[in-house]
């Protein structure tokens, strides 16, 4: 990889068999109402995980567990201590200069016994004390439903594979409209399904971490689904006339890259962009799992010996129910693999990885980070952006995360690169690919807890002190790096309107 800076220029190569991705570093500003912000979500910073009458959820029971799961025994529960810290962190936002803050609301903190038959009180008034402190320092608050802290009780009945979760859902998102939407504008109703199901429910990689794949996972999409669009129609039908707001969903997708222009491997590029932000995005806007998954998991679920597919089929109903419900598409956008169909797929094989028949990889020189999976491929998110716009009519897109992990320094200057290079390419794709972001998130707003990996990998703008019992803020270079971005609405030093 060879990389070349000037004052306001920057050329990224890679050479990956013979092709040849680069940018030049775009100076353009950012739309006036482009909303800059940060995000977060409630386990991984609240803590307080057994305060003022919060129940347990599915992360709880996971980190509990003994032996844990989690790297270094590493639990929630203290976390950044947000939960009783949000004025300073409040404050710390503000200084940042965001328009917007991405936080999610802990289920089992307004309704501890999942159901709706008991509303804890402490925890509504938790967030809007949370809510008010943004308004009163111009903030907007986005807010996402389920940030994937099911409560215990819900699993236990079987979680997101049995569908009465549909309507325990709807009351918790019922409560959470009536409760906060007359200061909540923009709502996202679920993170990543993608990683709920599959990585929940399928692999068995994170809580409940249940091992089911090829059916488990399926199962859990499709209710998920069902629940997202039961949302939307209920905020349309009752509270968007009163609240005016707008209700969405944040999909996650790599970049597949085919490692030739061959017809084969573009091919096999659009299968693994269908199982990953088609699995969910086509579903809302066409009403139906995309033709790819389909056709692949029906024809190995026969040749295994079912009888129907793996892949549980929508009614005529729930297709015409889903069909456009979303006001906006959400995208966490990190990194991109190099892909070709497999030489020898495993027959037996079930859950996606299998299912789709293609192969992946990341070449060793990609620049990496802290985390394994998260390679540093800002082409990748331009390539992305115009895939979804293509595929989905245009739909608004918000860019709810993108981050860079390390092991903690203050000095963090390769973040700043990945923010700038990644923040280029968006903009690239909104002047010269015509895509309509209206946002734009950060992951993270903190250090926080990054699931399975504990403390380990850190996200932040801000540095997180864990072994101080104030857990101690402090900004990173890239936060100053951020806020000035923000303050010139570009990512070049010298900036064209
Ligand atoms: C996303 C997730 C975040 C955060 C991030 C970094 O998948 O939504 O909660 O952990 O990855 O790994």
């Amino acid at each position: 990889m060879t990389a070349i800076r000037a004052t306001n220029l920057f050329i990224v190569c890679l050479c990956l068999t013979g092709k040849i991705l680069s940018y030049e570093l775009n100076d353009k500003r950012f739309p006036k109402d482009f909303l800059f912000g940060v995000a977060t979500a409630a386990y991984q910073i609240e803590g307080a995980w057994n305060v003022d009458g919060k129940g347990e959820t599915i992360w709880d029971t996971v980190c509990h567990r003994k032996p844990s799961p989690i790297a270094n025994n590493d639990t929630g529960d203290t976390a950044c201590d947000s939960y009783n810290k949000y004025k300073e962190d409040v404050a710390l936002l503000k200084e940042l200069g965001v328009d917007v803050y991405r936080f999610s609301i802990s289920w089992a903190r307004i309704l501890p016994n999942g159901f709706d038959n008991k509303v804890n009180e402490a925890g509504v008034t938790h967030y809007k004390n949370v809510i008010k402190e943004l308004l009163k320092n111009n903030i907007k608050p986005l807010v996402t439903l389920y940030h994937w802290d099911l409560p215990q009780v819900l699993q236990n009945a079987g979680g997101w594979e049995n569908d009465f979760i549909i309507d325990a859902y709807l009351d918790f998102a019922r409560i959470c409209f009536k409760e906060f939407g007359n200061d909540v504008k923009y709502w996202i109703t679920f993170n990543e399904p993608r990683v709920i199901c599959q990585y929940g429910y399928g692999e068995g990689l994170f809580a409940p971490l249940i091992y089911s794949p090829g059916v488990g996972e399926y199962f859990c999409a499709r209710n998920l689904l069902r629940a997202h669009s039961k949302a939307w129609h209920l905020y349309n039908d009752e509270f968007r006339k009163e609240q005016g707001g707008q209700v969405g969903i944040t999909i996650d997708s790599y970049w597949y890259e085919p490692a030739t222009d061959s017809p084969k491997d573009k091919e096999a590029s659009e299968i693994k962009l269908q199982f990953s932000y088609g699995w969910f995005a086509n579903p809302i806007i066409n009403g139906d799992w995309p033709r790819q998954m389909k056709e692949k998991i029906d024809d190995r679920s026969k040749k295994q010996g079912f009888h129907k597919s793996r892949l549980p089929p929508f009614t005529e109903q729930d297709i015409e129910y889903m069909k456009g419900s979303t006001d906006f598409l959400g995208l966490n956008t990190y990194t991109s693999y190099m892909v070709k169909p497999m030489d020898n797929p495993d027959k037996d094989g079930m859950g996606p990885k299998y299912d789709s028949e293609v192969e992946e990889w990341q070449p060793d020189e990609w620049e990496g980070s802290a985390s394994p999976w998260l390679k540093v491929t800002p082409w990748g998110t331009r390539k992305l952006l115009k895939w979804i716009k293509d595929a989905y009519n245009n739909t608004p897109i918000l860019i709810t995360e993108n981050g860079y992990s390390d092991n903690g320094t203050l000095e963090d200057d390769r973040r700043i690169n990945f923010y700038q290079g990644y923040l280029s390419n968006i903009r690239d794709a909104m002047e010269k690919d015509g895509v309509n972001v209206f946002g734009y998130t950060t992951w993270s707003f903190m250090d926080n807890f990054e699931w399975m990996m504990g403390y380990s990998q850190r996200f932040g703008l801000i540095h997180i002190d864990y072994d101080s019992p104030e857990k101690t803020r402090t900004k990173k270079k890239s936060a100053y790096w951020f806020k000035n971005m923000i303050k010139r609405r570009c990512v070049a030093e010298i900036c064209k309107d």
